[in-house]
C-alpha cells in the first residue's frame, strides 16, 4: 500500500516515513509541500494520505479541501497532523473530509496504530466496492443470458408456426427487418425497434388455429373462410397472452394488432389510428409490403415501385401515413433488404 506523507518539516517528515515503513508492505512518499504533493497524487493513487496542518502558502486545510474536490479522491482517507489543539480546525478539517487527526509531537505508537487501522478500515471499503461491482456485472450477465433465452423461446414459438404456415422463413427475416427500419426511422430508441424485430416474426402465429383446407387453400377464400382465416390475429394473441416478458408482450401486441386498418376499417378490433399499437402499425406496412413484393399461392409479386405505389395509395385508410413516412424515409435501406432476402 501507498502512503502519501505531506510536511514542511523535514525532521517530522522523516520520522513519520520511517515509522509507516515499519508496517508490512506499505510504501511511502514524502513531500515538504502540499501543492507538489497535490500535483502528485493527481495522477498517483494512494492508499492514504498524511498531511500536516501548519504549513506555508497552502495548509493542511487548503490541502483537504482542493483534495476532496477532484471526485477520484473522495473515498482515500486522511489523517491530518496538527499542534494546534484548537477544535475549530480539527471541526473544519472534518468538514473538508479529514478522516483522524493525529498531534504533534507525534506519539510513535498512537503514530502506527492510527495508520495502520485506517489503513484496514480502507483495505476494508474498497474489497467492499470490489465485491458490489463483480455482483453487478454478475447480475448483468446473467439478465443477458435470461435475455438471450427469452429470444431462443421466440424464435422456436416462430419456428414452430413456419411448420404450418405456407409463409417462408424469409418472409419473417424481411418482414421484421423491414419493422425494424420503420421503427428506427420514427426515431424511436434502438432497444425498442431490436425488440419489434424480434417479436414481429411471430405476428401469424395465430395461423397453427386455422384448419388446413383454409390456411392451404390456392385460390381465393370464400366469405365464411376468410372470416375464419380473421381469427388467427386473436387466436395468435392468445397463445401469447399472459406473460411477465415485455418482449412476449409485444409479441402478443403485434399479433393481435398487425391487421387493424388506420381508419379503423381493419380486424379484429376495428380501432383506428393512434388506438392501434404502435407497432402494429408498424408491422402492418413492413407485412403487406412483403405480401406484395413476394409470390403467394394465389398471385404473382409485384414489382418494388408498384408495392410501394399501392402502400402510399393506402395511406390514411389501411396505413398510418407517420409509418408510411418513416418507411419511405429509409426507401433505399428497405430495398437493400429485399435485394438480399429474395426469395
Ligand atoms: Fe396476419
Ligand atoms: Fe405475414
Amino acid at each position: 500500500m501507498k502512503i502519501a506523507i505531506i510536511d514542511d518539516s523535514e525532521s517530522s517528515l522523516s520520522l513519520m516515513s520511517e515509522l509507516v515503513l515499519g508496517l508490512r508492505d506499505v510504501e511511502a512518499v514524502t513531500f515538504p509541500s502540499s501543492l507538489a504533493a497535490l500535483m502528485w497524487l493527481g495522477q498517483n493513487p494512494v492508499d492514504l494520505v498524511i498531511v500536516d496542518y501548519l504549513m506555508p502558502s497552502l495548509n493542511g486545510l487548503g490541502f483537504l479541501e482542493l483534495f476532496r474536490r477532484d471526485p477520484n479522491q473522495t473515498a482515500i482517507p486522511i489523517i491530518m497532523v496538527t499542534s494546534s489543539d484548537s477544535k475549530d480546525v480539527r471541526y473544519m478539517a472534518l468538514q473538508l473530509g479529514a478522516t483522524d487527526f493525529l498531534t504533534k509531537p507525534i506519539d510513535p505508537v498512537e503514530f502506527t496504530a492510527r495508520v495502520s487501522n485506517t489503513l484496514d478500515a480502507y483495505q476494508a471499503h474498497k474489497a467492499l466496492a470490489d465485491k458490489s461491482a463483480w455482483l453487478a456485472s454478475e447480475v448483468a450477465r446473467a439478465t443477458e443470458r435470461l435475455v438471450e433465452r427469452e429470444r431462443e423461446a421466440l424464435l422456436f414459438l416462430g419456428r414452430t408456426a413456419e411448420h404450418r404456415d405456407p409463409e417462408t422463413g424469409r418472409h419473417l427475416t424481411r418482414m421484421s427487418t423491414y419493422s425494424w427500419l420503420i421503427a428506427l426511422s420514427l426515431g424511436l430508441p434502438a432497444e425498442q425497434a431490436n425488440r419489434i424485430k424480434v417479436a414481429s416474426p411471430l405476428h401469424d402465429v395465430g395461423k397453427v388455429a386455422i384448419p388446413d383446407h383454409i390456411l392451404l387453400k390456392p385460390g381465393k377464400l370464400t366469405p365464411e373462410e376468410f372470416a375464419i382465416m380473421k381469427g388467427h390475429a386473436q387466436h395468435g394473441a392468445n397463445i401469447l397472452a399472459g406473460s411477465q416478458s415485455p418482449l412476449l408482450q409485444l409479441a402478443c401486441e403485434i399479433a393481435l394488432s398487425h391487421h387493424e386498418w388506420f381508419d379503423g376499417s381493419g380486424y379484429p378490433n376495428g380501432l383506428k389510428g393512434d388506438d392501434i399499437p404502435l407497432s402494429g402499425r408498424i408491422v402492418a406496412v413492413a407485412d403487406v409490403f412483403d405480401a406484395l413484393t413476394t409470390t403467394r399461392p394465389y398471385k404473382k409479386a409485384w414489382s418494388f415501385d408498384d408495392a410501394y405505389d399501392h402502400l402510399r395509395d393506402g395511406a390514411g385508410s389501411h396505413f398510418d401515413p407517420t409509418c408510411l413516412a418513416a418507411f419511405g424515409a429509409v426507401l433505399s435501406d428497405i430495398h437493400d433488404v429485399y435485394d438480399a432476402h429474395r426469395d
